[in-house]
């Protein structure tokens, strides 16, 4: 059997925890799988004296990461910290810098400095891997890098954050409004330290950058997602669209144009029955088209501790076993920039409004709409006791600059009260 492999995990918590149990309880099935024992040496986090539920005691402690990723005994440095800067990255650099290889869960760092930081990997001839990073235990990365890269990919899209998709759903399911579900994904531990990075579109953003580096040969373009939250996602928004036959999902696309890279991460409406219409809960949907292969559809667990440990052993298995594939499926120096393009791909919109009900409110909408060439499909105005009367359109297909230019000058109306919500419906 060759020499071991000796770990280094600084993070401890729900992923890092994981990761620990699984080493301990399959020591023999891993050694056997990758013909090595795969062992952690050190670890790290900030409370030393807090009981984790697992054994540490066999492990040195370091109390700054940097440290951990330095020791002569650590061959891999394993980051579950989080955070897109501070420790997470400086220990990562000090390690790459060694030319120690690291597997990373830090979807937030790798969106803000995977190019740097794949770059720096290569140079040192050490690998940087990111499996748990994305749709948590869905093996997307390494279905993306090594099952599909004989295809040319022509788009990706999904459901890639848990949290949005368990308030989305527990909306529909019982019928609550958003603040009482969101507090309860809160209860529940859901969300993230920081909740705008879910509820923001911005982690389901991150992951989509890191998607679409890999599957069109770009350097990740955070910058260049087009990100919308479910924040102003109403209770009403989720049953007037499942009286329609739709589900409201966060759903992210990415796809390469003539223009350059369509990056958007935003609430869509999907027909009910649709595969992404029936995503339940916390799981996770990828959906690949390749040129050869067709369409190939990956779903499983998001988050947690077991679905997201699993995808980081996965990193330290191919590791373990000499598999070397770089961070984004092809050399970091090889990747082209990534020109951000506004998606112009038509689509029917789902717009809903509140009106003032006077005569004549509902033909100055349907006038302004008409001035920016949008044709409406289907109009309802439901019963409502106060002097406002909500109003749900659904459009024609029509491109994203017609809709903001209606959306721009449907206050001008006067009979338009607060922001109308505006949602692509995507035919997926
Ligand atoms: P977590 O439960 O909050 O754990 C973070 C761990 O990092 C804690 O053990 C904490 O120490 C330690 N830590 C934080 N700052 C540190 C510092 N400056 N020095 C040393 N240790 C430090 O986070 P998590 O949910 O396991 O997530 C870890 C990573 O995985 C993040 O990048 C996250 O985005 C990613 N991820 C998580 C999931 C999931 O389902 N949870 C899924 C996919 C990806 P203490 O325990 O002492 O406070
Ligand atoms: N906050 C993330 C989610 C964790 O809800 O999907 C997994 O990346």
């Amino acid at each position: 059997m060759s020499q071991p492999l000796r770990l280094g995990i600084a993070g401890l918590g729900t992923v890092g925890v994981g990761v620990v149990k699984i080493i301990q309880h399959k020591a023999d099935m891993l050694a056997m799988r990758t013909g090595r024992d795969i062992v952690i040496t050190a670890v790290s986090a900030r409370d030393a004296s807090k009981d984790r539920g697992v054994d540490l005691s066999g492990y040195a402690w370091e109390t700054d990461p940097v440290a951990l990723a330095k020791r002569d005994d650590v061959d891999v440095f394993v980051e579950l910290m989080g955070g897109h800067d501070g420790p997470a990255k400086d220990a990562t650099v000090a390690a790459l810098g060694l030319g120690k290889d690291v597997v990373t869960a830090n979807k937030a760092m790798l969106a803000h400095y995977g190019q740097e930081l794949a770059v720096l990997a290569e140079t040192h001839g050490c690998v940087l891997r990111f499996e748990a990073a994305v749709a948590g235990g869905i093996p997307i990365i390494k279905s993306l890098t090594e099952g599909l890269a004989g295809n040319t990919i022509t788009r990706v899209m999904g459901v890639m954050n848990g949290t949005c998709n368990y308030i989305l759903t527990r909306m529909q399911s019982a019928g609550l409004p958003y603040d009482t579900v969101f507090q309860e994904a809160a209860d529940l531990g859901y969300l993230e330290a920081d909740p705008t990075l879910d509820v923001g579109g911005i982690d389901a953003g991150h992951k989509l950058s890191l998607l679409s580096s890999i599957a069109f040969g770009t350097m990740v373009n955070f910058d260049g997602v087009e990100l919308q939250g479910i924040e102003n996602i109403s209770i009403d928004d989720i049953v007037q669209a499942a009286d329609m036959g739709y589900r409201i999902k966060l759903l992210g696309v990415a796809q390469m144009t003539a223009e350059g890279l369509e990056q958007r991460m935003s609430p869509c409406l999907v027909p009910t029955n649709s595969p992404l219409g029936q995503l339940e809960g916390g799981t996770n949907m990828v959906v690949v088209e390749g040129d050869e292969v067709g369409q190939v559809v990956l779903r499983g667990a998001g988050a947690g501790e077991g679905p997201t440990a699993s995808a980081v052993m996965s990193d330290v298995l191919d590791i373990a076993r000499g598999t070397r594939i770089t961070t984004f499926g092809q050399p970091a120096n090889t990747l082209k920039p990534a020109q951000a393009a506004i998606s112009k791909i038509e689509c029917p919109y789902y717009i809903r409004l509140e009106l003032v009900d006077t005569p004549g409110a509902l033909a100055k909408v349907a006038t302004v709409l008409g001035q920016s060439d949008i044709s409406i499909k289907r109009m309802r105005q439901y019963d409502h006791d106060g002097e406002n009367a909500p109003v749900l359109i659904v459009t024609h297909r029509t491109d994203n600059a017609n809709l903001l230019q209606a959306l721009e000058k449907l206050p001008n109306t006067g009979v338009v009260i607060g922001t109308p919500v505006a949602l692509r419906i995507e035919d997926v």
